[in-house]
């Protein structure tokens, strides 16, 4: 029997990945390409406080940054569905985010590989958790802490390195529906 207490899953695609595997850049595109809202999570957070990410971890430090994603999380939750919504690359991590991911709809995992993250974060610098010098030696450390998680969070992973965007979505569209 099915228990009352358990909560329908909400008709969201939401993009989960490392930062710089296109969560925003394909998240929007997908969206468009839907007739679907977008929503990026980071963005959300930044016109809550208005203010960056990088001024949020520089004055509050990450674990506020942290609890803010569990918010915006939250209120994902109680928003209408029909959204396309690209993650915080640092957001599945949470034990409590990952539940609420699983509530919030279908999680897909932009999968790339790590010369092609190096290639397309060097010359970044809005992102705290790359910041000051060895960003490969970084890109590794926290890839070996985070792959299995976005693996065992999603429900389908897809790779983008040699994928173009309408090849991605058709993959996305064909387990989304
Ligand atoms: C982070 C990823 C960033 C942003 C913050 C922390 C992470 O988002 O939330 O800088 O811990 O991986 P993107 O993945 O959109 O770059």
């Amino acid at each position: 029997m099915e228990s009352k207490e358990k909560k329908e899953k909400k008709k969201n695609l939401i993009l989960i990945g490392f930062m710089g595997s296109g969560k925003t850049t394909f998240g929007r595109w997908l969206a468009d390409r839907c007739k679907m809202e977008f929503c990026d999570t980071d963005a959300y957070i930044e016109n809550k406080q208005g203010c960056t990410v990088k001024e949020i971890f520089a004055a509050q430090g990450e674990m506020c940054f942290r609890d803010m994603e569990t918010q915006a999380l939250r209120e994902l939750c109680e928003s209408p569905d029909g959204m396309v919504i690209a993650a915080g690359g640092g957001l599945p991590v949470r034990e409590e985010n990952r539940s609420l991911l699983g509530q919030l709809g279908y999680v897909v995992y932009l999968e790339t590989s790590q010369d092609e993250l190096v290639r397309r974060l060097s010359s970044d610098n809005t992102r705290p958790l790359l910041a000051g010098g060895g960003l490969r030696e970084k890109i590794r450390d926290l890839m070996a802490a985070r792959e299995g998680i976005y693996r065992e969070t999603a429900d389908i992973i897809l790779n983008t390195d040699r994928c173009t965007f309408e090849q991605m979505y058709k993959n996305v569209a064909g387990a989304f529906r």
